[in-house]
């Protein structure tokens, strides 16, 4: 077995703190160009340590990423009594020593994970306490669909202001129909279905490439899972799945976002390790803009060109992805011309606009839905349409970052700036980014470590 030892660690999460000190100074200085190996998606890794929970003997994950997130999650589940062990680019998850079903609420807020820990837990102990969830500031980001479709499956569900209890000595088989195709409540089902008693049948699913991934991993551990057309999930429960092994596919986000950093600079990015075919809906939005892509193989090329404005609307997969949402409005401050976005599945997630006006970008949030059909925020005070003028000149500021990808778009609003700026909170971006300080340096951005 390869050597387990963490070559690097992004960062300490030992003490269950963000630390706000931790900062950038960025020194823009032209056109980032160069090539960057994309990490294994930071979406599916997670989500395979908690499935791993389910089998019987190890899991182990390869071309994991190093990322915050899975230091969180290896520390969630270390808490229940799993053995986890983290090598530079693989990890290894042994559930064998899994004794206690309460996840400490000193990981609340953390990230998305506990929530879904419920099934495996549930499926070793027949019982599970999880704290209430956090994860980016986007929303309200509620788990009625997890907790509605665990009850639907079996489960006694109990919440109180410090997380959620359930109880079950073995989960049934159910028809489930999520309200929204929601990625995490499908990836619930997906886990707590697995080892039910008979069959679930999920309608209305999430089908991103990562929920496929899950459910790939699941189908190696031994689950019957198939996945029917119009979002339908049917699964038969078994009951004992086995540990798996599996290469985890090309973070899908961070590909687009270094792909934006070349266009806003003006240079020339070239992503490897992440597959065209999850990138389908950024390449045809980014050429429809006048970019241009030699695509092989081994890797994606964009080159600038005169870049055209124009509009989109985020969505469930197949479409343009809400993670991709930040990146491409720092892109649209420098088009010229009006360009729009309208965001359809987070009803929060342009918060991280205002910064972006502090720097000298022109952009207008409306609570309508602009540019085509009515989302299911139309009848809200939501701002989730933002219409964007572009070209203009950023200037450098300090900001505090939010959250994962709007970390990433202040970066990215920073190197097209004409002076420097201070970023703080690197936690946040190193939280879902791989090796990100390396990875911008090589393409030649001047970043000075503050903390
Ligand atoms: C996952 O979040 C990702 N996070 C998000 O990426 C991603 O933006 C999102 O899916 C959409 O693709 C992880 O995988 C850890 P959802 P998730 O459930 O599962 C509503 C990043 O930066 N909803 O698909 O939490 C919800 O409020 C992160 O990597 C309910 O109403 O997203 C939202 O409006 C940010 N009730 C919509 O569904 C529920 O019980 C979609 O959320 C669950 C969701």
């Amino acid at each position: 077995m390869t050597s387990l030892v963490r070559v690097e660690a992004p960062c300490s999460w030992d003490d269950w703190e963000m630390n706000p000190n931790r900062a950038w100074a960025i020194h823009p200085n032209g056109p980032l160009s160069g090539e960057i190996a994309v990490a294994g998606s930071k979406n599916v890794v997670t989500k395979l340590m908690v499935a791993a929970l389910l089998g019987d003997g190890p899991t182990e994950v390869l071309n994991a990423p190093c990322v915050g997130d899975v230091e969180i999650t290896a520390a969630i589940l270390r808490a229940v009594g799993a053995v986890i062990e983290l090598g530079s680019t693989m990890l290894t998850v042994d559930p064998a020593g899994i004794t206690d079903g309460a996840v400490p609420v000193r990981y609340s807020g953390l990230n998305r994970i506990p929530i879904l820990m419920i099934g495996p837990l549930l499926h070793r102990l027949g019982e599970a306490f999880v704290p209430l969830v956090g994860g980016d500031a986007i929303g309200t980001r509620p788990v009625d669909f997890h907790l509605d479709a665990l009850r639907a499956l079996g489960a006694e569900i109990t919440v109180s202001e410090a997380g959620v209890t359930a109880k079950a000595s073995r989960l049934h088989g159910a028809r489930i129909r999520l309200p929204f195709p929601s990625v995490g409540a499908t990836e619930t089902v997906l886990m707590a279905a697995a080892t039910a008693e008979g069959r679930t049948v999920l309608e209305n699913a999430a089908i991103e490439p990562e929920v496929v991934e899950l459910a790939l991993f699941l189908q190696r551990m031994g689950a019957g899972i198939e996945l029917q057309p119009d979002r339908r999930f049917v699964i038969e429960g078994k009951t004992h799945l086995t540990g798996a092994r599996q290469r985890i596919g090309g973070d899908r986000i961070e590909a687009f976002s270094y792909l934006i950093a070349g266009l806003v600079t003006g240079g020339s990015v070239r992503v490897s390790g992440c597959s065209q075919a999850r990138l389908v809906t950024a390449i045809s939005t980014l050429r429809r803009m006048g970019a241009h892509f030699e695509i092989d193989d081994n890797g994606i090329r964009v080159h600038p060109g005169e870049l055209r404005p124009t509009a989109v609307h985020t969505s469930t997969h197949p479409g343009f992805m809400t993670d991709w949402q930040p990146a491409l409005a720092v892109l649209f401050t420098q088009v010229a011309g009006m360009s729009l976005i309208h965001e359809t599945v987070f009803e929060d997630r342009l918060g991280y606009v205002k910064a972006l006006t502090t720097m000298g970008a022109e952009i207008e949030l409306y609570d309508q839905c602009l540019g085509g059909e009515a989302c299911r925020f139309h009848e809200h005070e939501w701002l989730h349409s933002a219409v964007v003028h572009g070209k203009t000149a950023l200037v450098g500021t300090e900001i505090e970052m939010p959250d994962i990808r709007a970390a990433f778009a202040y970066v990215l609003a920073a190197a097209a700036a004409s002076t420097s700026s201070v970023l703080s909170g690197v936690d946040q971006l190193e939280r879902g980014y791989d090796h990100v300080v390396d990875k911008f340096r090589s393409l030649g951005l001047v970043i000075d470590e503050l903390s």
